[in-house]
């Protein structure tokens, strides 16, 4: 018995390594928020099993798990509405994930951009699962049945990945058993670059902390790190085109307008004109204002970890009235051997 049409479902992961930061809350947390508000179901995960593909130390793993998951209630996600989750408390991800190892090829994943990018010149010294990291991001969507998946542009190709190793699976059993998912792209509105350098994307991973807005930042630091970021002598433009050829104006011209849920039109409609020296303040008090109550609420939050342990507990316990009944029909379907119904 299989399921041959897909109700709309919702599902998106986020590595929980190292902080939180503005290019996060912008490209992820506010989609994620507003697709819980459009009545489908909304499934959302830290992925702890993915994070380990590099070193993790264990405790800064828990940490970062945790703050991942008050970061995600402080932007808004409901854990009532939402299912939230930490990937390795759903077994059924891992599991998947093993079946969509046998399903996947050995010369897709060898062509993954992420793969090449990370594992680089040292790719005989990279974890085997860095280079299997998408076959368990398909198990991540698929063993929802999830039809569409909220990402930045960077994870487009796992998600074709995602509907090759769907699509082989169907075709190899003679099944229409996975859908095939629709990457939602967000666009570059939503890119938060580098503060220090506009053609980089605003990352956790930069050495330098004046490169990003953390959500943990305080607001004399927000206000600081927006002071020194990087500009050009030329007062803001009027229009979007102005913007061409010039990255860090573009940039701390669409975060205001993102913070303001402008457009960028609109938001040059009141700024164009303004030297940085003027606009500067102005996008420092947006960011302020949008982003302390998040941290405040984050700190409140991990003041007491029981409480986002529940929630964890409890998102698993959901998200497993869905992932089991999917898994056994996959290994029924593959051929184990389980209990006689
Ligand atoms: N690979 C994603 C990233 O690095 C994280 C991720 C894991 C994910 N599983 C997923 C995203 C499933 C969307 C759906 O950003």
């Amino acid at each position: 018995m299989t399921e041959t049409s897909f109700a709309p479902r919702v599902f998106s992961g986020m590595q929980p390594s190292g902080n939180l930061h503005l290019g996060n809350y912008l490209g992820a947390l506010k989609p994620f928020v507003e697709w819980q508000g459009k009545g489908v179901e909304t499934v959302y995960c830290m992925v702890d099993l993915h994070a380990i593909t590099v070193w993790q130390d264990p405790a800064d793993l828990r940490r970062s798990t945790r703050e991942m998951c008050a970061g995600f209630i402080a932007a808004g996600l409901d854990p009532e509405k939402s299912i939230l989750i930490n990937q390795s408390q759903v077994p059924e991800h891992a599991q998947l994930g093993w079946i969509f190892n046998c399903v996947a090829r050995m010369g897709w994943m060898g062509r993954m951009t992420q793969w090449k990018d990370k594992a680089g010149k040292n790719a005989e010294n990279a974890s085997l699962g860095l280079f299997g990291y998408p076959a368990l991001m398909a198990a991540d969507i698929l063993v929802y049945h999830a039809t569409h998946v909220p990402v930045g542009e960077d994870q487009k190709q796992h998600l074709e990945l995602t509907r090759d190793i769907a699509a082989k699976f169907n075709h190899d059993y003679g099944v229409d058993f996975f859908p095939m998912t629709e990457p939602v792209i967000e666009g570059a509105a939503t890119r938060v670059m580098s503060l220090r350098d506009g053609s980089k994307k605003m990352s956790k991973s930069d050495v330098s902390d004046a490169s990003r807005i953390n959500m943990t930042d305080d607001a004399d630091t927000i206000a600081r790190k927006i002071r020194k970021a990087k500009t050009d002598p030329d007062a803001l433009p009027s229009e979007a085109e102005g913007l061409a050829g010039r990255a860090e104006a573009r940039n701390l011209v669409s975060i205001y307008a993102a913070l303001n849920g402008q457009s960028i039109d609109a938001a040059l409609s009141e700024v164009g004109g303004l030297q940085f020296g003027a606009f500067k303040p102005m996008l420092a008090d947006v960011a302020v204002a949008r982003l302390s109550p998040i941290s405040s609420e984050m700190s409140r939050l991990m003041a007491d970890t029981g409480e986002i342990d529940r929630i964890l507990m409890r998102g698993a316990e959901r998200a497993r009235a869905i992932t089991a009944p999917i898994l056994k029909q996959t290994y029924e379907i593959v051929g184990m051997v389980g209990p006689t119904p």
